[in-house]
């Protein structure tokens, strides 16, 4: 099984490779010139990478770098700088996931897309509200940080745009505030947000992300089970908190 990972230099996409790699799996990865990769994915045979800014290629250039992989996972997002968040490209991630939709139109076989998303991204297809206080600031949000706006763009294109589409099944994981921690700990997945992200907003480790990416590729009863929602992952020991 061979995996296409944007985003692969991100402090989450580099965790994903790690637990591909730790399954044995193979990734082609999509990283800029000036991105850092560790010296444990360079070296393994079973990544390729290739050098370009996603932004730039076009739906053609992406479908061959998906031609031979069963499945896609997005972990792109803005960099955490004045440049990153307010300058271009604004519609980073919903830009690349709207390739790729595209380009899966064009197989012939159906192809997983895992999308790393956040909590601040609310599924009113699925019943999710939000409170007024809530909506007031996603609204605010959705003016004055891009990032934010992109982020609902690129989770609405797949929950509103493909449930039915054929040619891509997709899995849209919500992580709440991320942190990182060595290692994987216990974790709980809600098919709903069960805090508010803005006032009461629980922890969700990378690498817990990452394992339950990686766990979505290969086990097929948990495929199914979360096929085309949005599931909320949130560590375990954040609960009473
Ligand atoms: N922060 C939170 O608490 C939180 C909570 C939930 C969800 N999220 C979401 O989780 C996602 C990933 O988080 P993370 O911390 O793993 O992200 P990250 O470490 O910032 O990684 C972002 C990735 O996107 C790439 N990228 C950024 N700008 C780009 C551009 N202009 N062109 C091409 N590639 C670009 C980066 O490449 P380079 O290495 O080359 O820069 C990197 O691979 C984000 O979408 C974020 O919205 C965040």
């Amino acid at each position: 099984m061979k995996t296409l990972i944007l985003g692969a230099s991100g402090a989450t996409g580099k965790l994903v490779v790690l637990q591909l790699l730790e399954r044995n799996l193979s990734a082609r990865i999509v990283v800029r010139e000036t991105a850092v990769i560790p010296a444990k994915i360079t070296g393994n045979k079973n990544i390729e990478i290739v050098k370009g800014n996603i932004d730039d290629l076009t739906t053609d250039q992406i479908q061959k770098l998906m031609l031979d992989c069963d499945s896609i996972v997005c972990c792109l997002g803005h960099t955490i700088s004045f440049k990153g968040i307010f300058g271009k490209p604004y519609n980073l991630v919903a830009n690349a996931v709207k390739k790729i939709t595209d380009a899966a139109s064009s197989f012939d076989t159906v192809k997983k897309f895992v999308l790393m998303s956040t909590t601040a991204y609310t599924n009113k297809k699925q019943g999710e509200k939000n409170t007024f206080g809530e909506k007031l600031i996603f609204s605010l949000l959705k003016i004055v940080l891009p990032p934010h706006k992109d982020n609902i763009f690129a989770g609405d294109h797949l929950v509103y745009g493909l449930e039915a589409a054929g040619r891509i099944e997709w899995v849209v994981v919500r992580p709440d505030s991320l942190f990182d921690e060595e290692n994987q700990s216990e974790y709980e997945i809600c098919e709903l947000k069960t805090r508010s992200p803005v006032f009461n907003p629980g922890r969700t480790s990378r690498i817990n992300v990452s394992h339950f990416m990686a766990e979505l590729l290969v086990n097929d009863i948990l495929w199914q089970k979360w096929k085309y929602k949005t599931p909320v992952i949130y560590n375990k020991d954040c609960r009473e908190r």
